[in-house]
């Protein structure tokens, strides 16, 4: 399929997005013809994703990228997602008696400043919050609604470089997972196949080389855990980079708690016979489509999570798994209830309507109630997370 073709019945971006997308063609191209004419797509993902100024991500809040506002993520959604996360955190200070939250990925900073607003509420602060983000912009952005919405408590807040030094207390990471770039591999006639990018007349395209060594293993130890082979022209991604990820949060969390919530299924479902093209998901002005070389720069690449990967990677860290239950449930456990009571009571029509569709949309099972996960880990605490009492269903990792 031509790049283009996925464009039918999607809106023509505009003509400053379209230069915006053939400048960062060009960065791309230009690496993978340095690279003797092929990159795996991971590496075309990264580039897509985060190039300097460029990448979806890098450029998002620029003013001619305004498709960037297509990641509508629960936190946007209501800050009843916030203020039910905020409680499991004021737990755990609580229980440490006192600490730091760290938000890798923080998107438009909605999470922090709501996160930030309930402890400061419920007389939970934290003595920092922290924040990791790699796309300059996003960090002009989170600074900004955080400075709008909790202004008080907009000197909580830095914004880090690389990994915070050694701390206690809380890592929340919403739709982060996703977001980091994938392996693609396909099972060739013979053996696994990376997928690799490669400049065609349209503008890129696949080509598949024999898996190297490690993404070979990585495919065989999924293979011995589902104790069968991946048939033949089976197509998915892989996640190679949370072994490093973890390890690198391992260093910084001296104790705590981990809590990740995310899209994606546990090993068994992820690669099941019939998800044979994969989980890969690109979103563009709000539309999914397939085409991860639709409009470079332009369109979201996601890939669904392996959960069971990441307890894997969590635990080889040194995390204990905690729990993994459905959003839904998670928010019930944490309260949701009672935290949206007053909305729901309100005498605001508007108010009441708005607290009752957000608390469908984040909790009803064909929106993100069961779509999206929390799964939690935890390193030197003795209580459980209250989170995981309604249903945990870790033992299907
Ligand atoms: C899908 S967005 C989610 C944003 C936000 N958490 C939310 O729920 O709205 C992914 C975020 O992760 C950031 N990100 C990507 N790779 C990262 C990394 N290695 N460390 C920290 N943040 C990263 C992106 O720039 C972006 O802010």
């Amino acid at each position: 399929m031509s790049s283009r073709d996925a464009d039918e019945g999607m809106p023509t971006p505009s003509a400053a997005a379209q230069q915006h997308s053939a400048r960062l063609a060009e960065v791309i191209r230009t690496e993978i013809e340095g690279a003797g004419g092929n990159i795996p797509f991971r590496r075309y993902m990264e580039l897509a994703l985060y190039a300097p100024g460029l990448g979806y991500y890098a450029a998002a809040g620029s003013d001619q990228l305004t498709e960037a506002a297509d990641f509508i993520t629960a936190p946007t959604v209501s800050p009843l997602f916030a203020r039910c996360l905020a409680r499991q955190c004021a737990e755990v200070l609580a229980e440490l008696g006192g600490g730091d939250v760290f938000e890798p990925g923080a998107g438009s900073g909605v999470l922090a400043a709501e996160i930030l607003a309930e402890l400061d509420r419920l007389a939970a602060l934290p003595g920092r919050y922290r924040i990791l983000e790699p796309s300059p912009a996003l960090q002009q952005a989170q600074y900004e609604t955080i400075r709008q919405r909790v202004p008080a408590l907009t000197d909580r807040v830095e914004w880090l470089q690389a990994w915070p030094e050694p701390f206690e207390g809380v890592v929340i990471a919403n739709e982060l997972l996703d977001a980091l770039p994938v392996e693609g591999f396909r099972i060739g006639e013979r053996g696994p196949e990376q997928r690799c990018t490669v400049v065609n007349d349209s503008g890129f395209a696949d080509s598949w080389r024999p898996a190297p060594g490690e993404l070979a293993q990585s495919i065989a130890r999924v293979e011995a855990d589902l104790g069968r082979p991946l048939p033949h022209g089976y197509v998915s991604e892989i996640q190679t980079a949370y072994g490093g990820w973890f390890d690198g949060l391992a260093g910084s969390v001296q104790r705590g708690a981990v809590l990740l919530v995310d899209y994606g299924y546990v090993r068994s479902e992820y690669y099941l016979p019939e998800r044979h093209m994969g989980t890969l998901v690109c979103t563009r002005a709000h539309r999914a489509h397939d085409d991860p070389y639709d409009w470079p720069g332009l369109d979201d690449i996601t890939a669904f999570v392996d959960f069971t990967a990441v307890t894997e990677a969590a635990t080889a860290a040194g995390f204990e798994l905690e729990g993994f239950t459905p959003q839904a449930q998670f928010l019930f456990a944490t309260g949701l209830e009672s935290v949206a009571e007053s909305a729901l009571a309100s005498e605001d029509d508007r108010e009441r309507m708005l607290a009752s569709q957000a608390i469908k949309r984040l909790t009803l099972p064909g929106e993100m109630g069961e779509k999206f996960n929390v799964i939690g880990f935890s390193k030197g605490l003795d209580h459980t997370l209250t989170g995981f009492s309604q249903r945990d269903l870790s033992r299907r990792l």
